[in-house]
Protein backbone atom coordinates (compact mmCIF):
# COMPACT_ATOMS: atom_id res chain seq x y z
CA UNK A 1 0.00 0.00 0.00
CA UNK A 2 1.26 3.79 -0.60
CA UNK A 3 1.97 5.56 2.34
CA UNK A 4 -1.01 8.47 1.23
CA UNK A 5 -2.83 5.27 0.84
CA UNK A 6 -2.16 4.27 4.18
CA UNK A 7 -3.16 7.72 5.78
CA UNK A 8 -6.17 7.85 4.25
CA UNK A 9 -7.03 3.82 5.34
CA UNK A 10 -6.38 4.66 9.19
CA UNK A 11 -9.29 5.72 10.90
CA UNK A 12 -10.52 5.25 14.04
CA UNK A 13 -12.77 2.15 14.07
CA UNK A 14 -15.73 1.49 16.78
CA UNK A 15 -17.08 -1.36 15.20
CA UNK A 16 -15.07 -4.67 14.06
CA UNK A 17 -15.55 -8.38 13.14
CA UNK A 18 -15.53 -11.27 15.54
CA UNK A 19 -12.50 -12.43 14.55
CA UNK A 20 -9.34 -12.83 16.66
CA UNK A 21 -6.31 -10.88 15.38
CA UNK A 22 -3.03 -13.68 16.02
CA UNK A 23 -0.50 -12.68 19.12
CA UNK A 24 2.40 -13.01 16.26
CA UNK A 25 0.89 -10.82 14.16
CA UNK A 26 0.84 -8.28 16.87
CA UNK A 27 4.17 -8.82 18.08
CA UNK A 28 5.30 -8.03 14.22
CA UNK A 29 3.53 -4.86 14.20
CA UNK A 30 4.81 -4.30 17.60
CA UNK A 31 8.16 -4.98 16.49
CA UNK A 32 7.86 -2.49 13.34
CA UNK A 33 6.67 0.46 15.73
CA UNK A 34 10.30 0.27 17.44
CA UNK A 35 11.02 2.16 14.28
CA UNK A 36 9.58 5.35 15.67
CA UNK A 37 11.62 8.00 16.44
CA UNK A 38 12.16 8.83 20.00
CA UNK A 39 14.23 11.59 21.77
CA UNK A 40 17.58 10.12 21.80
CA UNK A 41 16.41 6.68 20.81
CA UNK A 42 15.44 6.02 24.77
CA UNK A 43 12.26 3.75 23.15
CA UNK A 44 10.71 4.62 26.55
CA UNK A 45 7.61 1.97 25.78
CA UNK A 46 6.58 -1.30 27.65
CA UNK A 47 3.33 -3.06 26.21
CA UNK A 48 0.60 -5.27 27.69
CA UNK A 49 -0.67 -7.25 24.64
CA UNK A 50 -4.23 -8.12 25.73
CA UNK A 51 -6.57 -10.67 23.72
CA UNK A 52 -8.91 -11.87 26.47
CA UNK A 53 -11.93 -10.22 26.22
CA UNK A 54 -12.87 -10.60 29.74
CA UNK A 55 -9.82 -8.55 30.91
CA UNK A 56 -10.84 -5.80 28.49
CA UNK A 57 -13.97 -5.81 29.88
CA UNK A 58 -12.77 -5.55 33.39
CA UNK A 59 -9.70 -2.66 32.20
CA UNK A 60 -13.26 -1.03 30.72
CA UNK A 61 -15.32 -1.21 33.75
CA UNK A 62 -12.43 -0.07 35.75
CA UNK A 63 -11.82 2.92 33.74
CA UNK A 64 -15.28 3.50 33.80
CA UNK A 65 -16.09 3.61 37.60
CA UNK A 66 -12.65 6.32 37.71
CA UNK A 67 -13.54 8.31 35.32
CA UNK A 68 -17.13 8.85 36.82
CA UNK A 69 -15.27 9.45 40.53
CA UNK A 70 -13.41 12.06 38.58
CA UNK A 71 -16.24 13.49 37.34
CA UNK A 72 -18.04 13.78 40.55
CA UNK A 73 -15.44 15.21 42.28
CA UNK A 74 -15.10 17.97 39.02
CA UNK A 75 -18.32 18.52 37.27
CA UNK A 76 -16.54 20.82 35.37
CA UNK A 77 -14.24 17.96 34.02
CA UNK A 78 -14.34 18.24 30.29
CA UNK A 79 -14.80 14.26 30.38
CA UNK A 80 -18.54 15.41 31.81
CA UNK A 81 -19.14 15.17 27.12
CA UNK A 82 -18.89 11.11 27.62
CA UNK A 83 -21.07 11.05 31.20
CA UNK A 84 -24.04 9.57 29.64
CA UNK A 85 -21.62 6.59 28.03
CA UNK A 86 -19.86 6.15 31.39
CA UNK A 87 -22.76 5.75 32.82
CA UNK A 88 -23.90 2.87 31.49
CA UNK A 89 -23.27 -0.57 32.43
CA UNK A 90 -23.35 -1.91 28.70
CA UNK A 91 -20.34 0.85 27.47
CA UNK A 92 -17.51 -1.32 26.88
CA UNK A 93 -15.33 1.60 26.31
CA UNK A 94 -13.52 -0.75 23.37
CA UNK A 95 -16.03 -1.40 21.75
CA UNK A 96 -15.96 -5.35 22.18
CA UNK A 97 -12.45 -5.67 19.56
CA UNK A 98 -10.78 -8.51 20.15
CA UNK A 99 -7.36 -7.33 21.11
CA UNK A 100 -5.54 -4.46 22.97
CA UNK A 101 -2.42 -3.31 23.16
CA UNK A 102 -1.42 -1.05 25.74
CA UNK A 103 1.28 1.43 25.66
CA UNK A 104 2.93 2.59 28.98
CA UNK A 105 5.96 3.37 30.52
CA UNK A 106 7.97 4.99 33.43
CA UNK A 107 5.74 8.34 34.17
CA UNK A 108 8.76 10.05 35.19
CA UNK A 109 10.10 10.16 32.15
CA UNK A 110 10.21 13.24 30.42
CA UNK A 111 9.46 12.69 27.24
CA UNK A 112 7.33 9.61 27.61
CA UNK A 113 4.20 11.33 26.21
CA UNK A 114 5.30 12.15 23.19
CA UNK A 115 7.48 9.02 22.56
CA UNK A 116 4.91 6.73 23.14
CA UNK A 117 2.36 9.12 21.25
CA UNK A 118 4.44 8.86 17.81
CA UNK A 119 5.09 4.78 19.13
CA UNK A 120 0.85 4.58 18.63
CA UNK A 121 1.04 6.40 15.34
CA UNK A 122 3.48 3.56 14.08
CA UNK A 123 1.54 1.32 15.32
CA UNK A 124 -1.88 2.67 13.96
CA UNK A 125 -0.25 2.76 10.74
CA UNK A 126 1.15 -0.74 10.71
CA UNK A 127 -2.22 -1.92 11.59
CA UNK A 128 -3.68 0.04 8.81
CA UNK A 129 -0.99 -1.01 6.19
CA UNK A 130 -2.21 -4.54 7.16
CA UNK A 131 -6.07 -4.26 6.82
CA UNK A 132 -6.68 -4.02 10.67
CA UNK A 133 -8.44 -1.65 12.03
CA UNK A 134 -7.11 0.76 15.51
CA UNK A 135 -8.53 3.14 17.78
CA UNK A 136 -6.50 4.66 20.77
CA UNK A 137 -9.42 4.79 23.09
CA UNK A 138 -8.19 7.29 26.07
CA UNK A 139 -11.48 6.69 28.05
CA UNK A 140 -9.78 3.25 29.08
CA UNK A 141 -6.41 4.34 30.25
CA UNK A 142 -7.43 5.20 33.97
CA UNK A 143 -6.73 1.85 35.61
CA UNK A 144 -5.71 2.62 39.46
CA UNK A 145 -6.81 -1.16 40.92
CA UNK A 146 -3.26 -2.05 42.71
CA UNK A 147 -4.23 -6.20 41.71
CA UNK A 148 -5.70 -5.28 38.14
CA UNK A 149 -2.50 -3.30 37.66
CA UNK A 150 -0.78 -5.62 38.71
CA UNK A 151 -2.46 -9.12 36.38
CA UNK A 152 -1.30 -6.36 33.74
CA UNK A 153 2.31 -6.32 35.01
CA UNK A 154 2.61 -2.75 35.56
CA UNK A 155 3.87 -1.05 38.24
CA UNK A 156 3.12 2.17 39.97
CA UNK A 157 5.78 3.87 38.32
CA UNK A 158 4.17 3.01 35.27
CA UNK A 159 1.59 5.24 33.40
CA UNK A 160 -0.75 4.17 31.01
CA UNK A 161 -0.20 6.67 27.64
CA UNK A 162 -2.19 4.63 24.77
CA UNK A 163 -4.55 2.34 24.88
CA UNK A 164 -5.20 1.13 21.55
CA UNK A 165 -8.08 -1.72 20.55
CA UNK A 166 -7.50 -3.53 17.35
CA UNK A 167 -9.38 -5.51 14.86
CA UNK A 168 -10.65 -6.57 11.47
CA UNK A 169 -12.91 -3.57 10.63
CA UNK A 170 -16.87 -4.02 9.90
CA UNK A 171 -16.43 -1.14 8.06
CA UNK A 172 -13.94 1.87 7.30
CA UNK A 173 -15.82 5.37 7.85
CA UNK A 174 -15.00 8.28 5.74
CA UNK A 175 -12.13 10.67 7.68
CA UNK A 176 -13.84 13.21 9.71
CA UNK A 177 -13.10 16.75 8.57
CA UNK A 178 -10.06 17.87 8.67
CA UNK A 179 -9.35 21.73 8.67
CA UNK A 180 -7.43 23.60 6.47
CA UNK A 181 -3.81 23.54 8.41
CA UNK A 182 -2.72 26.44 9.68
CA UNK A 183 0.26 27.59 8.00
CA UNK A 184 1.17 30.86 9.55
CA UNK A 185 3.83 31.88 7.66
CA UNK A 186 5.97 30.58 4.81
CA UNK A 187 9.55 31.87 4.64
CA UNK A 188 11.28 31.76 1.93
C1 LIG B 1 -5.28 10.88 22.40
C2 LIG B 1 -6.52 10.31 21.76
C3 LIG B 1 -7.55 9.84 22.57
C4 LIG B 1 -8.70 9.27 22.00
N1 LIG B 1 -9.65 8.72 22.82
C5 LIG B 1 -10.74 8.14 22.26
C6 LIG B 1 -11.70 7.48 23.09
O1 LIG B 1 -11.58 7.40 24.31
N2 LIG B 1 -12.77 6.89 22.48
C7 LIG B 1 -12.94 6.92 21.12
O2 LIG B 1 -13.91 6.37 20.63
N3 LIG B 1 -12.03 7.55 20.30
C8 LIG B 1 -10.95 8.14 20.84
N4 LIG B 1 -10.00 8.72 20.03
C9 LIG B 1 -10.18 8.74 18.56
C10 LIG B 1 -10.53 10.15 18.03
O3 LIG B 1 -11.87 10.42 18.35
C11 LIG B 1 -10.28 10.18 16.51
O4 LIG B 1 -8.91 10.00 16.27
C12 LIG B 1 -10.75 11.49 15.85
O5 LIG B 1 -12.14 11.64 15.97
C13 LIG B 1 -10.36 11.56 14.37
O6 LIG B 1 -10.89 10.44 13.66
P1 LIG B 1 -9.93 9.46 12.85
O7 LIG B 1 -8.99 8.81 13.85
O8 LIG B 1 -10.83 8.46 12.20
O9 LIG B 1 -9.16 10.27 11.87
C14 LIG B 1 -8.85 9.26 20.58
C15 LIG B 1 -7.79 9.75 19.77
C16 LIG B 1 -6.65 10.24 20.35
C17 LIG B 1 -5.51 10.72 19.46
Amino acid sequence: MEYSEILRTRRSIRSYEERPVPVELLREMIRESTLAPSSGNNQPWRLVVITNGEMMRRISDESKKNLIARLEADPGDYIVRYESALRNREYNVFYNAPALVIVAGSRDYRNLLVDCALFASYFMNAAAARGLGTCWVNLGSDVRDPGLRAELGLSDDDRIVAPIIIGYPRAIPAAPIRREPDIIRIIE
